[in-house]
């Protein structure tokens, strides 16, 4: 049995709401929290596996170039050395989740520094890496690498699909009564997830088995495959736990494909894991960007006019550029637009999603603009907000759905004391500390993705959950265990879900924040499929069957579950497919930021003294995961606004920052207590259970809620990111 649903109309009920089990929306523990607490969760580089040997790969000394040759010989007789390997099959680049988008890049051909270009494999990680240092190559350097991207001797691309010019912005700022107009630029970032990249291949005749930390399954799947020339069947990929990915596990990345070249040939289980200096050298970049706002205005401060335009960088060849604009089509209204997005091609690393691509950059700046707006026409920065709602789409005929944008303004205002807050800079001291109040919007898209989940509900009457959804720290194993207790009427301990294996039904996988919805109603359709078999053999309509503490009862009758399973497992799939739904309305997500910085004047040194969140993101499947992911969106908002930044050698593009120590992300004396409400709200076009995407909103705009309230300490507008001391005193 399959309950299969395409989201072709909004749902027209409201199930998870009138079932007698509550679970869904509680603030319930993470069922794998024991386990990764004490250690027993088990990550990619701790498997076990017999025979396992070590690779290590090598990477490109010059940025642009030719491999002209690799002298294995050099490394001939070190100790425990197994194989050197190079092939033209791991210069895959990281995918963006799908496979066959990007570019096979041959090992010979070098375009940025640290390249990998071989995979050094010995019995042991030390030897490996040791043989690695050793290899002995041969480049030839071009001379004409780029690595600016506004040198002015590029002529970047312009993607067709990113350029808007509607009515006509010049006229608009030339009759508003406030303009505003102002570039930005905001660093490179690096996903920084706390466990680095790491693949185990193991091969058993043709069938290859990839212990992995990836965010896609079933997308890497096939990449891996495609990469490798194999049928998708023949690849296995297990990733059951993953210690965050931010974007830079959601397509396969290059040691994946040479733990698996390298097994193949020696025979025996390949381990690669990557340094955390390779981490920030071979894994996807967050571009950095230029960004020119232009705001116009009339005297009541409703926008006539908005411009965004950016630029950003990416590796030539690559499809993927930082959608910057994304929520700048749909946030303000402002009939006279030019959004645009232009990508210079460097020769530095790829650039791809790093957690909430487009928005996390795009808001931020998109939300300066708004304040400085606010300041240069004296309206309150929450009531300027408010009054540029639009009721339809600034650029489409289209309606918006649930859209919970001024009511997290307000409720932000109002739980902060945003009334006390002078509007004039650098008036508020305490001591040698200036302080100063700012807020910005949140605003992410919203998306369903295709999944399929599949439940059994076994004669003893517990469940079994299997996806090949992953959890990357998100909290999906507690979010489907909840469903799936809701629905069936059973306890957190009657449910075991698992996640992560290839071999499990296709899953949307975590990316784009629309793992928790579209896999949550995958598992709530397959719920549904069992019940209504169990309605059949009760002999009642599905509407009426109610499920409570392993009773079923309806039609005026109750059995015990166990009684009505009569030793048989149930089976249950569950399909979900995006549908019209999502071209029909405006789907996104909405919140607001509020900040209390105090900037030292002396020093210049910024300090976040308390900061507030309020978001809306349809129904909120899980109080305590969802409101973790706000704090750690909110977490990444002060490391964008004050730390944050990868620095490039301007002489061969290579990250001269390259490790945690020199990468400055924000530690605890960064981070204040920081505060997050989560909005009642169902948005019934989303998805079946009125759930949209939390993940990345909490990212979206919380950079400048930070450096507004600089400006509004110091009365500095720090354009250039991150607003470190030396920019601010
Ligand atoms: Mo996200 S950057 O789509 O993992």
């Amino acid at each position: 049995m399959t309950r299969h649903l395409k989201m072709d109309t909004p749902a027209t009920a409201r199930l998870l709401d009138q079932l007698p089990s509550r679970l869904t929306g509680t603030p319930m523990d993470r069922p794998d929290g024991p386990k990764k607490v004490s250690g027993t969760a088990t990550y990619a580089h701790e498997w076990q596996i017999e025979g396992k040997t070590f690779g290590v790969l090598v990477r490109a000394p010059i940025s642009k170039g030719k491999l002209v040759r690799i002298d294995k010989s050099s490394i001939e007789g070190l100790p425990g050395i197994l194989g050197v390997f190079s092939d033209d099959r791991f210069l895959r680049n990281p995918a963006q989740g799908t496979a066959n988008e990007a570019p096979i890049q041959g090992v010979s051909e070098i375009s940025y520094f640290g390249q990998p270009i071989a995979l050094v494999v010995a019995e042991t990680f030390e030897q490996a890496r040791h043989g690695a240092h050793m290899l002995e190559l041969v480049c030839e350097a071009d001379t004409d690498g780029v690595y600016d991207p506004e040198a002015s001797n590029l002529s970047p691309e312009q993607p067709e699909d990113d350029q808007l010019d509607q009515g006509d912005l010049d006229k608009a700022m030339a009759e508003a009564a406030f303009t505003v107009d102002s570039t930005y630029r905001t660093p490179n970032h690096n996903s920084a997830a706390m466990e680095p990249h790491c693949s185990i291949a193991s091969w058993e005749g043709d069938q290859l088995t990839l212990h992995g930390s990836y965010q896609m399954v079933k997308y890497n799947v096939n990449e891996l495959a495609d990469s490798l020339g194999v049928e998708p069947e023949k690849v296995r990929i297990l990733s059951p736990f993953v210690g965050g990915g931010f974007g830079s596990k959601l397509g396969i990345a290059p040691e994946a494909v040479a733990a698996a070249i390298a097994a193949k040939e020696i025979g025996r289980p390949v381990c690669v894991t990557l340094t955390r200096q390779q981490v920030f050298e071979n894994v996807m970049r967050r571009s950095e960007s230029r960004q020119r706002l232009r705001l116009a205005a009339d005297e009541t401060g409703k926008l006539t006019g908005l411009g965004h335009e950016c630029l950003v960088s990416n590796l030539p060849g690559e499809s993927f550029h930082e959608p910057v604009i994304q929520a700048t089509h749909f946030i303000y209204g402002g009939e006279n637009r030019r959004l645009s997005i232009e990508v210079a091609r460097l020769n530095r690393m790829c650039a791809g999603s790093v957690r909430a691509p487009g928005e996390a950059i795009g808001m931020q700046v998109l939300e300066n603009a708004m304040d400085e707006l606010a300041h240069v026409s004296g309206i309150d920065p929450v009531e300027l907000r408010k009054g540029n709602i639009p009721e339809i789409h600034p650029e489409e005929d289209m309606p918006y759905s649930s859209r919970p944008f001024a009511a997290a303004l307000d409720e932000g205002a109002k739980r902060f004391g945003w009334d006390k807050r002078n509007p004039e800079p650098g008036k508020q001291r305490d001591g040698e500390w200036l302080i100063g109040m700012g807020m910005a919007a949140a605003a992410r898209v919203n998306m369903l993705m295709e999944s399929k989940a599949r439940v059994k509900l076994i004669d003893d009457g517990t469940a079994i959950v299997e996806t090949d959804m992953t959890d990357i720290g998100t909290g999906t194993y507690a979010i489907l265990t909840q469903l799936c207790c809701d629905m069936l009427g059973l306890a957190p301990e009657q449910v075991d879900t698992r996640l992560g294996d290839s071999n499990f039904p296709k899953a949307s996988g975590s990316g784009g924040s629309v793992g928790a919805s579209s896999s949550g109603s995958s598992v709530y359709l397959a719920c549904q499929d069992i019940r209504g078999e169990l309605a059949r053999r009760l002999g009642c309509d599905e509407d009426e069957l109610q499920l409570n503490d392993g009773k079923a009862s309806g039609g005026g009758k109750e059995v015990s579950l166990i009684e009505l399973l009569a030793g048989e497992t149930i089976e249950g799939e569950g399909h979900i497919e995006p549908g019209e739904t999502m071209e029909k309305v405006q789907q996104a997500t909405y919140g607001s930021y509020f900040a209390e910085v105090a900037v030292n004047a002396v020093t210049g040194e910024a300090r976040v003294r308390r900061m507030l969140g309020v978001f809306g993101a349809g129904r909120i499947l899980n109080h305590k995961t969802a409101r973790s992911q706000c704090l750690g969106g909110m977490t990444w908002g002060i490391g964008m606004a004050l730390h944050e930044a990868m620095e490039f050698d301007p002489r061969d593009g290579h990250v001269v920052n390259n490790d945690l120590a020199e990468y400055h992300v924000p530690v605890n004396l960064d981070v204040p207590q920081l505060e997050v409400v989560l909005l009642e709200e169902r948005d019934d076009w989303a998805s079946p259970i009125q759930a949209k995407g939390i993940g990345e909103l909490g990212l979206c705009g919380a950079g400048a809620a930070v450096t507004n309230a600089i400006f509004n300490a110091t009365g500095v507008r720090v354009r250039e990111y991150p607003a470190t001391l030396d920019k601010i005193l």
